[in-house]
């Protein structure tokens, strides 16, 4: 009884205290804010302990990963990189412990790396001198946030990005050496300014036009590229990249229409939101994709799929597993991408979790914003 009654007395006591307080400072009762705050707190922490597992997962399986995997790590790395830059700069009130691990992941990515380039040079001479560039440090791209207000249709649906052609346009932007000659950095073919800022496709061949848009800024391709782009659009290279990006948003709330994404499409779906995302297209980090996303992870910290899970079991059954590390795997004839998977152990697949790590990464820099800022 007596209880009670002091309970309803400091209830009405503090909520005489918020009424006082809150005519002083009228934010404390922005409750959605503190709550808001909050959700974005619990989704940081889970995107950090799903991104460790995945560092961890890479860290102990480096024989086995691809060049693609390879350069998802160095994406994910390019934007903790830029969490870092933002604590600093930006004047996020970013925790010292939070920050510790962050630079902690970049490191061990670090080693990663390098262990890991010691075997796909072995595995692909020819793409791992296309790729090598990359590959030796961290990627990174300018990240501006914004939002995009329109939804482009993409006219026609797919058309099948081909790869070969694709790293052709890569190594003329990066320049090499020939008998006799030698092409020099930051050539853009004509095939290649076609291929780049062509309309009217969709699926990986959107991301892939943005992804040689990002590389060219990578390697030091800005000023050329604002050219090429500027001739051919008549629009800047940003304005180009967010055009690209109205049109992938297009496609990604196509993949995820149901709240699920179909295990063939989860790749692409994290593939749109770590190129997207990277370049700060913050519609792509929706808070309802995470959960989803980190579905996905097996224990081990890996990505796979059920087409990868049968693929192992047969492999096994043919007493064949030594050889699943070189085994490459399918091409989704509709939707390929040169960007190859490779099966790991465990069915894990390598491509699919170099995507998901670069995804994570920029979800953590979008994430640290919306908590510190
Ligand atoms: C990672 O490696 C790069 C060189 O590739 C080096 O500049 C950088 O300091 C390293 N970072 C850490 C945290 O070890
Ligand atoms: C983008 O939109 C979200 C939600 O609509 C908003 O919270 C965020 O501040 C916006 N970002 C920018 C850079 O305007
Ligand atoms: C999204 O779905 C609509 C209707 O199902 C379709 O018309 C449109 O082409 C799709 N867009 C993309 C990019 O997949
Ligand atoms: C919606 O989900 C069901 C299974 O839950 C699946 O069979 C179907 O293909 C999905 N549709 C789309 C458009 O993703
Ligand atoms: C997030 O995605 C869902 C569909 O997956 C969509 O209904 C919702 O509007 C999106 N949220 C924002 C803030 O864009």
């Amino acid at each position: 009884m007596r209880s009670t009654q002091a309970r309803r007395l400091s209830l009405s006591i503090s909520a005489f205290a918020v009424v006082l307080l809150a005519s002083v400072c009228p934010c404390l009762l922005c409750q959605t804010d503190v709550k808001e705050t909050d959700l974005y707190k619990a989704l940081l922490n889970d995107v950090m302990s799903a991104l460790l597992k995945t560092v961890d997962f890479f860290g102990s399986n480096y024989q086995y990963v691809n060049i693609d995997a390879v350069f998802g790590m160095r994406q994910c790395q390019g934007s903790l990189i830029g969490v870092l830059e933002d604590c600093e700069q930006n004047k996020l009130v970013c925790p010292q412990e939070l920050r510790q691990e962050i630079a902690s992941m970049i490191e061990r990515l670090n080693d990663t790396t390098r262990q890991a380039n010691v075997y796909t040079e072995g595995q692909n001479e020819v793409r791992f001198s296309v790729f090598k560039e990359l590959m030796q440090k961290p990627f990174v791209v300018k990240y501006i946030p914004e939002n995009i207000s329109s939804v482009v249709e993409v006219s026609v649906p797919f058309s099948v990005y081909k790869g070969e052609q694709g790293d052709a346009c890569l190594v003329n932007l990066m320049g090499f050496e020939l008998l006799g000659g030698a092409v020099p950095r930051c050539t853009v073919s004509d095939t290649c300014r076609w291929f780049m800022t062509r309309d009217g496709s969709g699926y990986y061949y959107l991301t892939h036009q943005l992804l040689y848009l990002m590389i060219a800024e990578q390697v030091g391709c800005e000023s050329k590229l604002e050219q090429e782009i500027l001739r051919n659009t008549g629009v800047t290279t940003r304005d180009f990249q967010r055009h690209l990006c109205e049109k992938i948003y297009c496609n990604i709330r196509n993949l995820s229409l149901n709240g699920t994404v179909d295990s063939e499409m989860q790749d692409l779906f994290l593939e749109e939101i770590a190129f997207c995302g990277m370049l700060g297209f913050q519609n792509f980090f929706n808070e309802s994709w995470i959960p989803l996303i980190l579905d996905w992870q097996t224990p081990q910290g890996c990505f796979t799929s059920p087409e990868a899970r049968d693929k192992l079991q047969k492999l096994a059954t043919q007493g064949r597993t030594k050889f699943i590390a070189i085994q490459k795997l399918f091409e989704h004839a509709k939707f390929r991408s040169k960007r190859t998977e490779q099966l790991m152990l465990d069915g894990c697949l390598s491509h699919k979790t170099g995507v998901a790590i670069a995804a994570m990464g920029a979800y953590i820099r979008y994430l640290v914003s919306r908590v510190y800022g």
